[in-house]
C-alpha cells in the first residue's frame, strides 16, 4: 500500500508545476578537485566561482567531491530497499508528536500536503532540542534516532554516509566563509554542538502529478544543504535572474549544494537562500538524499558583525534556531491555517531602503 490521491494534495493553482519544465540554463556545476590538488591560484579561482554561485543562484552542484560513488550507491540501495517494506514495517520506527525523527508519510509544506515519504535521522544519534516555541524557553527535550530492523545494512550505510558529508559540509563552509571575505574557520565554531541531519526521501510515481508536489515551494531553513538525487529529477529551483523554476538536471556522482536562511542572515543578504520544490511524475519514483547542516539549537542568528557596517547595517534582530526549527516542524507535523515562520518575519524595517 503506498499513498493514495486526495484533496489534501491538491496545490492551489498558481503553485502547480508547468506539463514542461527546461533543465537548460540551470544552476552552475562547480569541479571541487583544488581542493585536494592544493595549487594555490586553482584554489582561489574555486573561491571565486562559489561566491559567484552563491550570490546569482544561491544553489550549486559540485562534482570531483572526495565522496565515492560506491558509497553513494550504498546509500542510495538501503533506502529503495527500506521504503520497499511493507507499511506496517516502515511504521515500526514512526516518527510521532514525541519525537520527530524516523519514518513518515504525512509531511505537509505550507499547509498542503506533500506527495512522499521520508526517514529522518541526525548524525549524533540523539539531538536537543527547545520545549516550546515560548521565546526564552530554558527546557530542552532530547530525541534520539529509531533505527530499523531491515535492511540489515541500513543503520552502517547512513552512518558511514553522515561521516562523509559532514566532511565535505565543512569544506564547502570554509569556502563561503572565504568567499564572504571572512577566514576560512570563521562559521565552523557556531556548528560544534550541531543539529545536522538527513533525510531520505522517496517520492513514488503519482497519479496527478499536474496538481500535486513532492515538496512544495520552500526555503532551506538551516545553514547549508547538501542533495544527492537519483537519476529521474524532479528538483526545481526558482531562478533568481527571472523568478522562473528550472529543473536540476541530475548528474551522476555528483551533489546539489544550496544556501539556506541562516547563510542569508549571517551574510546579511550578500547570499540569499532561495525557493525550491519537487515536482513529480505518473511513471517513475525518485529518491533523494539532503543533509542539512545546522547549528546548535542554542545558537543566536544575527548578521556576521564584520559583514556589515555603517552603511550596510544588519537587516535581521537576531532569532533562536532551535526555536525558529521547532516552529517549522510543528507545521510540518501539523495544518495550522496560517503561515509558518520564514526569516522575513526577523528582518528590520529599516529607514534606507
Ligand atoms: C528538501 C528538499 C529536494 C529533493 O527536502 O528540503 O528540498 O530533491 N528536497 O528532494
Ligand atoms: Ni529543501
Amino acid at each position: 500500500m503506498g499513498l493514495e490521491f486526495d484533496d489534501a494534495f491538491i496545490q492551489a493553482e498558481e503553485h502547480r508545476p508547468k506539463p514542461y519544465i527546461s533543465e537548460a540554463g540551470g544552476i552552475p556545476v562547480i569541479d571541487l578537485s583544488p581542493i585536494i590538488a592544493g595549487d594555490e591560484e586553482s584554489f582561489s579561482d574555486l573561491v571565486a566561482e562559489v561566491g559567484s554561485a552563491c550570490k546569482n543562484w544561491g544553489f550549486f552542484q559540485v562534482i570531483n567531491h572526495g565522496i565515492s560513488g560506491e558509497l553513494l550507491e550504498r546509500i542510495h540501495a538501503a533506502a529503495r530497499e527500506f521504503f520497499d517494506l511493507p507499511l506496517e514495517e516502515k511504521r515500526r520506527v514512526r516518527r510521532g508528536e514525541d519525537n520527530p525523527l524516523g519514518y513518515y508519510d504525512a509531511e505537509n509544506t505550507k499547509n498542503v500536503r506533500d506527495w512522499k515519504e521520508v526517514f529522518d535521522f541526525v548524525t549524533n544519534e540523539s539531538t536537543e532540542l527547545p520545549a516550546t516555541e515560548e521565546p526564552g524557553e530554558k527546557r530542552t527535550d532530547v530525541f534520539c534516532n529509531q533505527w530499523p530492523e531491515y535492511p540489515p545494512e541500513f543503520r552502517d550505510a547512513c552512518k558511514e554516509y553522515s561521516t562523509e558529508v559532514e566532511r565535505l559540509a565543512y569544506k564547502l563552509l570554509e569556502l563561503i566563509s572565504l568567499s564572504l571575505g571572512l577566514s576560512a574557520k570563521r562559521l565552523s565554531s557556531f556548528f560544534k554542538d550541531d543539529m545536522n541531519f538527513i533525510r531520505l526521501n522517496h517520492y513514488p510515481p503519482c497519479p496527478e502529478p499536474q496538481l500535486a508536489l513532492g515538496v512544495g515551494r520552500h526555503k532551506d531553513g538551516g545553514a547549508l544543504t547538501i542533495l544527492f538525487q537519483d537519476e529521474v529529477g524532479g528538483l526545481d529551483v526558482r531562478r533568481k535572474s527571472d523568478g522562473e523554476w528550472v529543473r536540476v538536471k541530475p548528474i551522476p556522482n555528483s551533489f546539489i549544494i544550496n544556501v539556506g536562511d541562516i547563510i542569508q542572515v549571517w551574510s546579511n543578504d550578500a547570499y540569499e537562500s532561495v525557493e525550491h520544490r519537487v515536482s513529480v511524475n505518473s511513471e517513475r519514483g525518485r529518491f533523494s538524499i539532503p543533509f542539512f547542516f545546522n547549528p546548535a539549537h542554542y545558537t543566536n542568528i544575527k548578521p556576521i558583525e564584520e559583514l556589515t557596517s555603517e552603511e550596510n547595517p544588519a537587516r535581521y534582530e537576531q532569532y533562536n534556531w532551535g526555536q525558529f526549527f521547532k516552529a517549522r516542524k510543528n507545521s510540518n507535523f501539523k495544518k495550522l491555517g496560517k503561515e509558518n515562520v520564514q526569516i522575513y518575519h526577523f528582518k528590520k524595517a529599516l529607514l534606507a531602503n
